[in-house]
């Protein structure tokens, strides 16, 4: 595979280092609402069912989204408390609590698959980006049976198969090319972890819920060139480290000149096809 020779020689980018989620320059800088949590947490937002909610758990808040947006746009009328086990990210949330002053918010460590909260406590649950990515998704969606108030909401966004599907043809093309049948396997079971709207749907069926409410809508990413996206911090910290995996290093290289080769003169689009379900307890 030809190396990525055309990465910039720079002082800053010879200072990178991994993203370090126990160091808190780095949690703070994981805010990462335009790129990722906003593309998901915009569907949600749109579409979460507010009315007459009074006590909500936001289920894997990071650091406090949708946590004070929706602590905020519900108002003082209800309460809502934000779940995570990350412990620096909880310490962004809870200093954007009080710097932004919301009196209606609140943080609590935990794993969302044995929360620390009473049966029946919340009337809406919500989860951005969260539980997919769970350890133990089966055991949270029981916990958020049981903490659920009938008549209780339950709301995911999760990102689905097809998620930067342009990037991924790429990369098929390159290791088949390249006749690294293991390559493909990989690159084939690392898609294929991702929900589909039916998958969502039987895992809530599974634990209880009947869905109420499915929305779907097409985020684009674009970058000026594959090298753009590969260099990028969000894509260094979230994917780049599970593609490394796959192939190697040194296959990206060749998955960015053939997806620039593909790409045309208006730069890269890649595709990012979201859900939000609503669903209550069956
Ligand atoms: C992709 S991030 C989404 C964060 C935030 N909701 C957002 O939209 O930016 C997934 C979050 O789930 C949290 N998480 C992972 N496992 C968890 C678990 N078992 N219980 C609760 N939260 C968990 C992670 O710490 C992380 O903050």
């Amino acid at each position: 595979m030809p190396p990525l020779a055309r990465l910039p020689t720079h002082p800053a980018v010879e200072r990178r280092r991994p993203i370090d989620p126990a160091d808190s320059r780095d949690v703070a800088l994981y805010d990462e609402l335009p790129l990722w949590s906003a593309l998901a947490g915009q569907l949600l937002l749109e579409h979460v069912t507010l009315a007459s909610r009074r006590s909500v758990l936001d289920l894997g808040c990071g650091t406090g989204f949708p946590l004070l947006e929706l602590a905020e746009r519900l108002g003082r009328g209800a309460h809502v408390v934000g779940l995570d086990p990350w412990a620096g990210a909880l310490a962004r949330a809870r200093s954007k609590i009080d710097r932004w002053c919301v009196p209606n918010a609140s943080i609590a460590r935990g794993n969302g698959a044995a929360m620390p909260f009473e049966d029946g406590a919340f009337d809406l649950v919500v989860s951005n980006l969260g539980l997919n990515n769970f350890e133990d998704a089966e055991g949270a969606l029981r916990e958020c049976r049981r903490v659920l108030q009938p008549g209780g909401i339950l709301g995911l966004s999760s990102n689905l198969v097809g998620h930067m599907r342009e990037w991924y043809a790429a990369f098929a093309r390159v290791l088949e090319a390249a006749g690294d049948r293991a390559g493909l396997e990989r690159l084939r079971s690392h898609e294929a972890h991702r929900a589909t709207v039916p998958s969502l749907g039987a895992r809530l069926e599974a634990a209880g819920f009947r869905v109420t409410l499915v929305r779907e809508c097409q985020a684009v990413m674009r970058f000026a060139n594959a090298e753009a996206l590969l260099e990028h911090h969000f894509i260094r910290m979230g994917f780049r480290p599970a593609w490394e995996e796959i192939a190697g290093e040194e296959s990206l290289a060749a998955v960015a000149l053939e997806l620039d080769r593909t790409a045309g003169e208006s730069g890269l689009s890649l595709t990012v096809p979201l859900a939000y379900l609503e669903a209550v307890p069956a």
